[in-house]
This record gives structure tokens, sequence and C-alpha cells, in this order.
């Protein structure tokens, strides 16, 4: 297995690779630390965590296993809403950082909107935490296009991106589009819609005549699309393997197009009661 490097995206000057590994409803510490160890072998250099995940501590533990410098991965992690006031999020930061064993992170998010605290507040806090040298860039996760307009005018620091579900069953295009006016780049979260675009037939016709698997169909119609990352997770050394390995092909326009019109199922798989927003419409 020869390691695949995937390209990266940027913004406001830092660059992300394109995909990167995702770390929620992880199993027992024991496999966990050798699935971010494989990741990593594989050539995975971004890694997605969250408090609410509980999985930064296997994180943590896989990179130094890996013995790969810091300074070639890419570490998200993000705060959850109930860490929302400055005080909590600042405290939640610092429980994150010493959890996975890491001085900074590159990217650090809100994780969901927060009705209940004023949005400067968490901005505040989020900013601090750069400004600290703690996240070396910025963002958030879950915000509408409403959202994301008041937390652009708010935040004292620019943000980098907004981590959204978004796949071929999910039509985004305007939050895309709010976000490319922004200029954040567009991270993609359960970017197989928890398997369900693989079992389409037109993404399952479409891998049959490029020899590739229909998961590899559904990521690399996403990273094809510009300033795009994704997150997937899989727990199998195969799939991890085979969910980066996107970049010796190329989906024709036709292609693309075929599998965009899927977005009209409108499947949204990610979207708690107690806190998802008022999301937007296509
Ligand atoms: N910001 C947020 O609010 C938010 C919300 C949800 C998720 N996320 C992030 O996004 C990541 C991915 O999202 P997700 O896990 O919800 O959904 P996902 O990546 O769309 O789907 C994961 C499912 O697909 C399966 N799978 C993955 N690769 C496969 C392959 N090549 N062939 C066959 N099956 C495959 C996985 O199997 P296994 O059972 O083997 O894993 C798992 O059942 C999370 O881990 C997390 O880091 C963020």
């Amino acid at each position: 297995m020869s390691p695949v490097i995937a390209p990266t995206i940027s913004a406001h000057g830092a660059a992300m690779p394109a995909v990167g590994y995702g770390t929620m409803l992880f199993p027992e510490p024991e496999r966990a630390v050798g699935l971010v160890q494989h990741a990593l072998a594989c050539g995975y250099r971004h890694i997605d965590t969250a408090r609410k995940y509980g999985s930064e501590q296997w994180v943590g533990e896989g990179i130094r296993a890996s013995g790969l410098p810091r300074t070639d991965l890419w570490v998200t992690t993000k705060v959850t809403e109930e860490n929302a006031k400055a005080d909590d999020f600042a405290r939640s930061v610092e429980t994150s950082l010493e959890t996975l064993g890491l001085d900074y992170v590159d990217l650090l998010l809100i994780h969901w909107p927060q009705p209940r605290v004023p949005l400067e507040e968490t901005l505040g806090a989020l900013a601090r935490a750069k400004r600290d040298g703690l996240a070396r860039n910025i963002g958030v996760s879950n915000f509408t296009i409403a959202l994301l307009d008041e937390a652009v005018a708010k935040c004292p620091e620019p943000l980098f991106t907004n981590q959204i579900e978004y796949h071929a069953y999910l039509r985004q295009d305007r939050l895309i589009a709010a976000c490319r006016k922004h200029g954040l780049l567009v991270t993609c979260y359960a970017p197989l819609a928890r398997t369900a675009v693989m079992k389409d037939p037109v993404v399952k016709a479409i891998a049959a005549a490029h020899s590739k698997t229909p998961a590899q169909i559904a990521l690399r119609w996403l990273v094809q699309q510009p300033d795009v990352g994704i997150v997937p997770r899989a727990l199998e050394f195969a799939e991890i393997e085979e969910n980066i390995e996107l970049f010796d092909f190329v989906l024709t326009t036709q292609e693309m197009d075929a599998i965009g019109a899927l977005r009209d199922n409108n499947l949204r798989v990610v979207s708690p009661e107690v806190r998802r927003p008022d999301w937007d419409e296509g």
C-alpha cells in the first residue's frame, strides 16, 4: 500500500488536505487508535474530531504512534453548543488540547449554533483561541446562510470553513454560494449520507464504468467541486484506503451532472431536534 496524499484546498493563506478522516461514533480505544494509525499510514493528513465525539484521546494516541511530524498534519476539533459561553468555550478548548496531547489544533469549529448565547460572545471566544495560538484557523459548523452572514460580520478573525452536511442526496447550492461569497471553504460531513448514496443505481453505474466503488464515485463527486473538502468515516481498513483513493480518475461533466441531479432526493441524515437550526432549503 503506497500512501495517497490528498491535494489541499485553501482559504486565507492556509491549506487543508481535501480528505480528512472522520472520527464520530468511534469504537473501543484499542481499535480506535489502530484506525487512526491506519488512516495516517494510508496517507490521510487530516483528522476530524470533536469534544462531543469522545475520540480526541484516540486521535492523539494514533498521531503519536504514527511517528509523523506534527507539522505534516491537520487536526480539526469542535466546541459543542453546551459550551457556547466564553468561559465554557475556553475550558473546552483547553480540555480538547489536553486530551489530544497537542499544543494547538489546525482548525477549531463552533460545532452547532447556540441561540441561547449571543453569537458575538462565542465568536469572541473562538477568535481568542486563535489569537492565543491554540488554533491556527477557526470556523463554524451547521451554520445556515443567515447565521453565516452574521458570523462573518461579527467575528474579529476570518472564518476558514463551514462544516456542513453535503452529499449527492442533498442540495446545498445556496449555502455553498454563501460560503464562497464570504471566502470560506466547504467541508462536507456525512459525505456518503451514511451509505445511502452508495446504493444509488446512477452512482453504481458510474462506478462500474470507472472500475471504482460507489463510495469512491460519491466522494470524488464532492472533491471535484471547487473549494470542497470531505471527512468520511470508515471503520474497515479497506474502506479507509478506498476513501482517499480518489485522485487517479476524473468524472466527466455529464457524470458530475447526473450525480448532481440526485440531490432532489433531499435526504438530510443529521438533524438533531435539540440543536438543529432552521435549515436553508436548496
Ligand atoms: N459537524 C457535524 O455536526 C458533523 C456531523 C456528523 C458527522 N461529522 C463528521 O463527519 C464524519 C463522517 O460522517 P458520518 O460518519 O456521519 O457519515 P459518512 O461518512 O457519510 O458515512 C459513514 C458510513 O459509511 C460507511 N462507509 C464509509 N466508507 C465506506 C466505503 N468505502 N464502503 C462502504 N461503506 C463505507 C461507514 O462504515 P463503517 O461502519 O465501517 O464506519 C459508515 O457506516 C464523522 O465521522 C464526523 O467526523 C460532523
